[in-house]
């Protein structure tokens, strides 16, 4: 099937078509007692600009189905303005990885601290819950093409990790029907 003769829906999309950004004031009723961002609402947040690449590229529905290790790099405070970046590094059959990026932005001299940032796999789903196919990325850019590459490898080692945590899990209920 030709590009031309795929469905719509299906044909391959530039990252630059479901780039994301989002932008949000950190108030108190999102911080700790220090007036510090708490590091759930954080990655609430990064699930919020991830779903948003997400949706763009598969138009569809989406759910989460993973979120990768988080490293929280620096603090943020009440009053900070947190921006989050998102993009689809790589599509599979019905999941894509997305990449986001958070930043602090200081908005007296323009410049952004990274703070944070994530892999998720989000999977495409129709009103009912079932898995939609997505499209494919086309990585254009050098970075792109990076971050398309270190996607497929990200997806088989967490791929042979939830094999091998299957494989545990199916052991010790062996071991205790026994
Ligand atoms: C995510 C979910 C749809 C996967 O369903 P499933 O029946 O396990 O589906 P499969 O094993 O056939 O996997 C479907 C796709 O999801 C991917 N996938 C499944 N579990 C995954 C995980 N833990 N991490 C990353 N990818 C995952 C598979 O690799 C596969 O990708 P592909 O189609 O591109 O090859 C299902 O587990 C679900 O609905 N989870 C709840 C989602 C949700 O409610 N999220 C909000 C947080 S509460």
């Amino acid at each position: 099937m030709t590009v031309e003769t795929m469905e719509p829906q299906l044909a391959p999309r530039d990252v630059s078509e479901s780039q994301s950004e989002m932008a949000e004031v950190v108030l108190p009723n999102d911080a700790n007692p220090l007036g510090n961002l708490l590091g759930g609402r954080l990655m609430h947040f990064i699930d919020i600009a991830g779903a948003m690449a997400a949706h763009r590229h598969a138009r569809s529905y989406v759910v989460t189905a993973s979120m990768d290790h988080i490293d929280f790099l620096a603090p943020v405070h009440v009053g900070d303005l947190l921006i989050l970046k998102s993009s689809v590094n790589r599509a599979f059959h019905t999941s894509m990885e997305v990449g986001v990026k958070a930043y602090v932005e200081n908005y007296i001299s323009g410049s952004r601290r990274h703070i944070g940032s994530a892999y998720l796999t989000f999977v495409a789903v129709d009103q009912r819950g079932r898995r939609l196919p997505v499209p494919p990325v086309v990585p254009k850019s050098e970075e792109e093409k990076r971050r398309y590459e270190g996607a497929g490898r990200r997806r088989e080692a967490s791929k042979a990790e939830r094999d091998r945590r299957h494989q545990l899990q199916a052991q010790e209920l062996k071991n205790s029907a026994e």
